[in-house]
C-alpha cells in the first residue's frame, strides 16, 4: 500500500526536471496523476513512466500564467477524475539579469508564471478542495525567495511572493481541511541549473554544507511528505531542501 493510494495529484510543469520527479514519486506512492505543462506533447515522457507504475494519468496543455487556460484545463480534468487531493504548483521560469538592465517584459514574465500561476491554480483547485473539505497544496518556492540573489530580482520577488501566498492561503484554508505548504529547493541539478557556468557552480558548492548539488528526487521526497497524511498537522511551512545552505 502506497501512502497516496486512491489520491489524485495535479502537478504543474510536470514535463521535465523537478516536476517530472515529483510526478513519479507521487505515482510510486499510489497517486493517479493530472499533469499540466505548456505543451501536452512534452508531458508524454512523464505520463509514460507513470503509467508504467500502474497509475492512471491524464495530461493537459495549460499555460499557468493564463487564467482562461487554467480554468478550462482544471475544469476538464476535474470532470474526468471527480476530485483533486494534491496540488503541486511547480511550473517556474528564470529570466536573469542585473536590476538596472532588467526589462519590464522579463520582470512580468517571471512574476506571471511563478507567482500569478501559483495564485491562479491555487484559486481554481481550492474551490474543488473546499467541496471535498480536504486537500494538500505544495508550492515550489526557492531559497532565492528567502535570501535573494544578484541578477535574480524578478525570480527572488516571485518566489518570496510564493512563500507569502503559501502562508496566507494556509491561514485562510486551514479550517476547511486544506493544508498549504512550500518547498524551497537550493541548487538542484536540472536544465535550469545546467545553464550555469562551471565557475558559478563551483562557487555555489562552497556555500553548500553538504557539498553537493541536490537532485530532483530530493525535492520530490519533501513534496511527498507534505502531500501525505504524515504531514497532517503541518500547514503554512517552508521546508528548505538545499544541503544546508539556509539555516534559520
Ligand atoms: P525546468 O525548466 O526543468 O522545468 C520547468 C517546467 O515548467 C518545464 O516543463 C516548463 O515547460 C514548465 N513551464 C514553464 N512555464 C510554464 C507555463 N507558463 N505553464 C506551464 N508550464 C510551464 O525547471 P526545474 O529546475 O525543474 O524547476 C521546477 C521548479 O523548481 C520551478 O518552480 C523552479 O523555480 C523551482 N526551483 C528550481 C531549482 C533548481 O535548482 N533547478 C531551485 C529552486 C527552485
Amino acid at each position: 500500500m502506497g501512502s497516496l493510494n486512491g489520491k489524485i495529484a495535479l502537478i504543474t510543469g510536470a514535463a521535465r526536471g523537478i516536476g517530472q520527479a515529483i510526478a513519479l514519486r507521487l505515482a510510486g506512492e499510489g497517486a493517479d496523476l493530472v499533469l499540466c505543462d505548456l505543451n501536452q506533447e512534452w508531458l508524454e515522457e512523464t505520463a509514460t513512466k507513470a503509467r508504467a507504475l500502474g497509475r492512471r494519468v491524464e495530461c493537459a496543455s495549460v499555460d499557468v500564467s493564463n487564467a482562461d487556460s487554467v480554468q478550462k484545463g482544471v475544469a476538464a480534468l476535474t470532470e474526468q477524475f471527480g476530485r483533486i487531493d494534491v496540488l503541486v504548483n511547480n511550473a517556474g521560469i528564470t529570466k536573469d539579469q542585473f536590476l538596472l538592465r532588467m526589462s519590464e517584459a522579463d520582470w512580468d514574465a517571471v512574476l506571471d508564471v511563478n507567482l500569478k500561476g501559483t495564485f491562479l491554480f491555487t484559486k481554481v483547485v481550492a474551490k474543488q478542495m473546499l467541496k471535498q473539505k480536504a486537500g494538500a497544496i505544495v508550492n515550489i518556492a526557492s531559497i532565492i525567495g528567502l535570501i535573494g540573489n544578484a541578477g535574480q530580482c524578478n525570480y527572488a520577488a516571485s518566489k518570496a511572493g510564493v512563500i507569502a501566498l503559501t502562508k496566507s492561503a494556509a491561514r485562510e484554508l486551514a479550517s476547511r481541511g486544506i493544508r498549504v505548504n512550500a518547498v524551497a529547493p537550493g541548487f538542484i541539478q536540472t536544465a535550469m541549473t545546467d545553464k550555469l557556468t562551471a565557475d558559478v557552480k563551483e562557487a555555489m558548492l562552497r556555500n553548500i554544507p553538504l557539498n553537493t548539488l541536490g537532485t530532483p528526487e530530493n525535492v520530490a521526497d519533501a513534496v511527498h511528505f507534505l502531500a501525505s497524511d504524515a504531514a497532517s498537522y503541518i500547514t503554512g511551512q517552508v521546508i528548505t531542501v538545499d544541503g544546508g545552505m539556509v539555516m534559520s
